[in-house]
């Protein structure tokens, strides 16, 4: 069992949404074993795809030679791949974006209708056993239009992503003053991780406390804008 946690933030170690994924990754370990893997998508060479369009014709074999392919191929050999990120500009950090436009080859040539009635390229990697997991923080309190648009981003690159779990104010969790909420809602991001592992799904309760913001917005943004 192996969970890769692909993390998008330029801040790299010292990212808030790296703290929420690793605390879901430890709940999945708990329950399923298995090593976490931290792969940060802005330390790595990864170049734009051409649109060349060879990978898809040729089995899958990018003609760029970066780090796309090794980070490739450790996505396929994990079983939960956490694709880790906060808000940037409404949307995600440009090295995930520049690493999902890196994923052509995995499918092929040939366009398909998928269940949803969508045009999609036919896949030509199994990805099948592969569970994808989209975890994002934000900045601006209320941001729930926001992670609606990214999370249907998300899974219209990615139809069958098991779950997103968006959550608003997370420079609290790198604050030490926020501790008393952060540290609690890493605990409940854990507990989640271990649902998730055990039942696929979480329950409406867990939903519901993770959806709630940590702190009620008008505090946060007296304290985001330094008002006493
Ligand atoms: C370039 C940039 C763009 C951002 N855009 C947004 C945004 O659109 N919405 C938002 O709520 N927060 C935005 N933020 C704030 C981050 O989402 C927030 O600080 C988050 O906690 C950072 O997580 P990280 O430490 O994992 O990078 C932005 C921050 C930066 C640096």
């Amino acid at each position: 069992m192996s969970i890769l946690i692909l993390n998008g933030s330029p801040k790299c170690e010292k990212s808030d949404t790296l703290k929420m994924s690793e605390a879901f990754a430890r709940g999945i370990s708990d329950v399923s074993g298995g090593e976490i893997k931290i792969v940060h998508t802005a330390k790595k060479k990864i170049g734009y795809c051409t649109g060349c369009f060879i990978c898809k014709k040729n089995g899958g074999t990018c003609v760029i030679d970066d780090d796309a392919a090794e980070i490739i191929k450790t996505m396929l050999k994990s079983d939960y791949v956490v694709f880790s990120f906060p808000l940037y500009c409404h949307s995600m950090p440009s090295s995930l974006k520049v690493f999902i436009e890196r994923l052509m080859p995995l499918s092929s040539m040939k366009i398909v209708k998928d269940a949803e009635g969508d045009y999609r390229h036919e896949a030509q990697a199994d990805l099948s056993k592969m569970k994808r997991i989209m975890i994002c923080g934000s900045g601006y309190p209320g941001s729930k239009r926001d992670f609606e648009l990214t999370e249907a981003t998300f899974r219209r690159s990615f139809p069958d992503c098991g779950l997103a779990v968006c959550m608003e104010e997370s420079p609290l969790f790198n604050i030490k003053d926020a501790e008393p909420v952060a540290l609690p809602r890493l605990e409940l991001l854990k507990k989640a991780g271990a649902e998730y592992a055990e039942n696929g799904r979480l329950s409406e309760d867990t939903r519901a406390a993770l959806d709630a913001p940590m702190i009620p917005e008008e505090i946060y943004m007296r304290f985001a804008n330094g008002v006493k």
